[in-house]
């Protein structure tokens, strides 16, 4: 079977450091024959360095060249690209978030639906070595029905200090929208999915009131500091479930912490290190995993599921539909917080 064709769009740090090696992994199936990028020196020395015949800093120019596209942008335009790209009769998997709002995210499936290709949302913590066993333990009753889970994507001092990250208009917000996004996926999944019923949160912004900044992950202005530093929810879903979620980019505590725990009628777990604890013959169980390498990078399983998706041989792991779901949750806490209630799904 001939190569899949993958282009990238956007050639910045996910591209080069995940997507690219990735599919240079996989080159039996797939070889990289177009890159765009609206910074004509970026682009133009990636398809040197990489041997990649053709590149354009105008996205539509990319999609005769290819089969399939990655688009690594910044969020602002995840879905004007994914429209035109799949209208052109191309596979999308696209970086996350989905999207800025919900209303795009709709457009983007709607568009998917249309031209009948496959658009994946690349919330790659799903494909973890961890975050796959953890589901296989809930689908086989290990914990029996999810009940009370909590998500916490809290890093100390890490404000990514390149790219757009702070910047509003670009990303459409901070710590929510580009890491605890993972983690309320992640949450939900596991969870599966259960019907929203009520989401509070609060938002924070303090760091573009501070001068001395400390952050670990390079340098930033903080008077165009305009987004989330920290984000807590509380999220009911209609089964009587429930979900604690924080997230920071900026916390001022001990350690970071990037894990799900999901308690369920019979048992629970924690997803990073990965454990399972039961009530069980009398006992408290606890099982430890000892043995998970970790020299998977999960953009590895996340592109063959791309690939094989492409070719009708998988469904995408993550649905457009869920993804879906990730950004209104998180336009209800950035509404929750603006308004000081809580927003009601039913
Ligand atoms: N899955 C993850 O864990 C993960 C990690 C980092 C970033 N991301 C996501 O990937 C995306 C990019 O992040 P990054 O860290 O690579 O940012 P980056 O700033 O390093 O790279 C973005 C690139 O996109 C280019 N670009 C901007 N507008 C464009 C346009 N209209 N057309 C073509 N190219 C354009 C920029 O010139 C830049 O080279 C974001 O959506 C981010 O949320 C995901």
């Amino acid at each position: 079977m001939e190569k899949l064709k993958m282009g990238l769009i956007g050639v910045g740090g996910i591209a080069v450091s995940r997507h690219l090696p990735s599919y240079q992994s996989l080159s039996d199936h797939v070889e990289i024959t177009a890159v765009c990028d609206v910074n004509q020196e970026r682009v133009k020395s990636v398809a040197s360095e990489h041997s990649i015949p053709f590149h354009t800093t105008q996205y539509e120019e990319l999609f005769p060249h290819v089969d399939a596209v990655t688009i690594c942008t910044p969020n602002k335009f995840h879905a004007e690209i994914s429209i035109a790209a799949l209208n052109a009769g191309v596979h999308v998997m696209c970086e996350k978030p989905m999207a800025l709002t919900s209303k795009e995210c709709e457009e983007m499936i709607e568009a998917a639906q249309k031209a009948q290709k496959v658009l994946l949302i690349a919330y790659h913590y799903r494909y973890t070595k961890e975050a796959r066993a953890a589901k296989r333990f809930i689908d086989e009753g290990e914990i029996g029905r999810p009940l009370v889970s909590r998500a916490q994507a809290i890093r100390r001092r890490k404000v990514p200090g390149w790219g757009v990250f702070t910047s509003k208009d670009l990303q459409g917000g901070g710590s929510l929208i580009d890491f605890g996004c993972h983690f309320l996926d992640l949450a939900l999944h596991l969870m599966e999915f259960p019907e929203i019923a009520e989401v509070s949160g609060a938002t924070y912004n303090e760091l573009s009131r501070q001068n001395d900044i400390v952050n670990q992950w390079g340098t930033f202005d903080p008077a165009t500091f305009e987004v989330d530093d920290h984000a807590t929810a509380f999220i009911k879903f209609k089964d009587g479930a429930t979900l604690l979620f924080e997230t920071s980019w900026a916390a001022n505590l001990a350690d970071d912490q990037e894990t799900v725990s999901v308690s369920g009628t019979n048992g629970g777990l924690d997803v990073y290190p990965l454990k399972l604890y039961q009530a069980k013959y009398g006992m408290l169980l606890d099982q430890s995993a000892y043995w998970i390498s970790d020299d998977e990078n999960p953009g590895i399983p996340q592109a063959v599921n791309f690939i094989e998706s492409c070719r009708g041989r998988q469904t995408p792991l993550i649905k457009p539909e869920e993804a879906l779901i990730i950004s209104r949750i998180i336009e209800a806490i950035y509404e929750s917080s603006d308004t000081g209630k809580a927003i009601s799904f039913t």
